[in-house]
C-alpha cells in the first residue's frame, strides 16, 4: 500500500501520516524535512540571501540522514529557506528519485509507505493506492504552529508565524514546478475543527 499526504503548512498532514503509518505498519517519509535540510545546509554555507540554484542543487546531492535529524530543522528561518529552495527545479529533480524509490522500496518488515508534502500525489507518486488532502483555516493552523514552538521553548509571535506560513502557502502555491495544489483524485480533509484522534480515525474509513 503506498499513500499520499499533501497539505498546506501546519495543517496537520505530517501528524497525519505519522500516525497512519503505526496504524498500518508503513514506512513514512516526511519529505519537507528534505527541502529544510537543503535549506540548512545552504544557510550555513553561504551569507548571500539570493540562492544561487547551482549551489542549491548541489547541496540537495550532498543531503545526509544526519541533516534529516538536525534539531535546526524546524526553525521558523529553516521553513522559509526550505520553501526558497523548493521552487528551484534542479532541488526538486535532486530530490525526485529518492522518494519514489523510499515509496517504492519499504523494508522488508513494513506493509507499505507513506509520504507527506506539497506533490506526493500530483508529481512524486501520482499513482498512490490513496491519496488525501489537508487543510485549515490559517487561524488555526497560525495557533497550532505557534503552540508548537512555544511547546518546544521557542520564543514566537503569534502574527509573525501567521504571516511566515501565508508567504510559505503563496510561494508554493504559485511556483511554476510541482506548485502544492491537490491531486484531482486526492480526499480532502479539513482538519481545522477536528482533533488528532478524530482527523486520523475519519482518514482510516477512506482506507479500510
Ligand atoms: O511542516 P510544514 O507544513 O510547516 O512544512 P514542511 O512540510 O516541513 O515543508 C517545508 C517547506 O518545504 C514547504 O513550505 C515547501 O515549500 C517545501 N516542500 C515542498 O516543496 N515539497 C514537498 N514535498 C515538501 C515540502
Amino acid at each position: 500500500m503506498i499513500i499520499a499526504v499533501d497539505g498546506t503548512a501546519a495543517s496537520g498532514k505530517g501528524t497525519l501520516a505519522k500516525r497512519l503509518a503505526g496504524h498500518f505498519n508503513l514506512a513514512h517519509l516526511d519529505t519537507g524535512a528534505l527541502y529544510r535540510g537543503v535549506a540548512l545546509r545552504l544557510l550555513r554555507c553561504s551569507e548571500d540571501a539570493d540562492i544561487s540554484p547551482d549551489l542549491a542543487a548541489s547541496e540537495a546531492r550532498l543531503l545526509t540522514l544526519d541533516d534529516l535529524n538536525d534539531p535546526d530543522l524546524r526553525l521558523e528561518n529553516t521553513s522559509a529557506m526550505a520553501s526558497k529552495v523548493a521552487s528551484i527545479p534542479a532541488v526538486r529533480q535532486a530530490l525526485l528519485t529518492y522518494q519514489q524509490d523510499f515509496a517504492k522500496h519499504p523494508p522488508d518488515d513494513k506493509d507499505g509507505s507513506i509520504l507527506d508534502g506539497r506533490d506526493i500525489g500530483t508529481v512524486i507518486l501520482p499513482d498512490a493506492d490513496i491519496k488525501f488532502f489537508c487543510d485549515a483555516d490559517i487561524e488555526i493552523r497560525a495557533d497550532r504552529r505557534y503552540q508548537e514552538l512555544i511547546s518546544r521553548g521557542e520564543s514566537a509571535k503569534y502574527a509573525d508565524i501567521r504571516a511566515g506560513l501565508a508567504a510559505r502557502d503563496d510561494r508554493d502555491k504559485s511556483r511554476p514546478i510541482a506548485p502544492l495544489k491537490p491531486a484531482i483524485d486526492a480526499i480532502m480533509i479539513n482538519t481545522g475543527h477536528m482533533s488528532i484522534d478524530q482527523m486520523v480515525k475519519q482518514a482510516i474509513t477512506y482506507i479500510v
